[in-house]
């Protein structure tokens, strides 16, 4: 049996290693899957929810590294990795998406000569003030395996150098997670608890430091969201990050003054996916979230510069409307009046990621 150590830190990676720690558990998948959860993000409704509603097992080690700087928080899992590598001795480890348990995880391990399997290998927005990019340039060029989960991931690690035997295109794994939970989300009573309707709402989520962590950025977004709120009710879960900032800036109370403006606590996996699934259309800053709504066909703003998934921008659903106030309202308009583009759900994001990812595993 190979043992491979997945590992785990923050909210966007649980989605990504259910059905990997699912497919490695199976009986003859001839590897013994060891989870370790960083502790990167700690609160019950950042990991614990994720959890339960993705069936994870309990983690087999929990290094419980919390926040800090990022020079801080990597140091931390670092320390606390090596000392696992040394004593789990695992034949191999496996990380997933550009968090910072991302990064140091796979270069404890690479030091260590464990071999290192990167799921969604090859992004890249080439803008380095992003931390997941470095997290993910660093990442790739340490790995031995790399997924790649679209076609730009494969172009932009050929152009490095990366030796393309190393390469494999395996699809979108949180589309696997995405259609393995669809029945079960639609069971969410999240809408009728807060008296919503499917169709009509927008649904928000806005967490990245370029978008939350200066006033002058946070305002224009929110001048954005005064005016779309009056054409349309905006449900709004909060990141503890932007929570933190609003408050910080002195913005909380501007945007609670927004009466179409819904504000929620962070939701669960299945919560957040009946509130996607059914949303008029989506606004956001985060990856993972421009890749559902191109594979479920919802309109997407990527309130972003630029994006390291161009494919949700070419074939998908997505555009990219930055911070700029007048361009995220245009765009909100023309989605309300029906003049969207139709996407198309990029090659294999199909719900079987996984068993390819397994499948190659079993045979290094
Ligand atoms: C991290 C990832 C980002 C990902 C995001 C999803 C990095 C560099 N960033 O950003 O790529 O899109 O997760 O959420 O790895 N906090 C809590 N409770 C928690 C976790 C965090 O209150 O459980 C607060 C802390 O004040 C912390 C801040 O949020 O300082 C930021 O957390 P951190 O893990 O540093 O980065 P994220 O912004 O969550």
């Amino acid at each position: 049996m190979k043992k491979i150590v997945n590992v785990v830190g923050a909210r966007p990676n649980f989605m990504k290693i259910a059905p990997i720690q699912r497919e490695m558990s199976r009986d003859n998948s001839g590897i013994q899957p060891f989870l370790v959860h960083t502790g990167q993000h700690y609160d019950e409704r950042m990991s614990k929810l994720f959890f339960d509603d993705l069936q994870l097992p309990q983690p087999d080690v929990y290094l419980g590294v919390g926040s800090g700087s990022h020079a801080g928080q990597t140091a931390k899992v670092m320390v606390e990795f090596e000392t696992l590598c040394l004593t789990e001795k695992p034949d191999m480890i496996l990380v997933v998406g550009d968090v910072n348990s991302t990064l140091a995880c796979s270069l404890v391990a690479a030091k260590l000569h464990i071999p290192v399997c990167h799921v969604e290998a090859g992004l890249r927005s080439f803008d380095r003030r992003m931390p997941e990019e470095i997290n993910r340039i660093v990442t790739d060029s340490i790995s031995d395996i790399l997924f790649t989960s679209e076609p730009s991931g494969n172009i932009n690690l050929e152009k490095e150098g990366v030796d393309p035997a190393k390469i494999v295109y395996v699809g979108n794994v949180m589309i696997d997670s995405l259609l393995f939970f669809k029945e079960k989300s639609t069971a969410s009573p999240v809408l009728e608890q807060l008296e919503f309707t499917s169709g009509e709402y927008a649904l928000v989520t806005l967490h990245r430091p370029s978008n939350v962590d200066q006033p002058d950025t946070l305002n224009q977004i929110l001048d954005a969201f005064e005016v779309i709120q009056q054409d349309i009710p905006i449900i709004l879960p909060i990141h503890p990050r932007t929570e933190k900032n609003l408050k910080r800036f002195g913005l909380d109370e501007r945007l609670k003054s927004m009466t179409g403006i819904r504000l929620l606590p962070p939701q669960g996996y299945l919560d957040f996916m009946k509130l996607s699934h059914n949303c008029r259309f989506v606004m956001t800053d985060s990856g993972g979230i421009q890749e559902e709504t191109t594979f479920l066909g919802i309109p997407c703003l990527t309130l972003r510069e630029n994006t390291e998934r161009p494919v949700t921008v070419e074939i998908g659903t997505s555009e990219i409307v930055w911070n700029d106030t007048d361009k995220i309202i245009a765009n909100a308009r023309k989605i309300l009046n029906g003049k969207w583009k139709q996407g198309r759900v990029p090659e294999l994001w199909d719900g079987h990621t996984a068993e390819r990812i397994v499948e190659v595993l079993t045979h290094v």
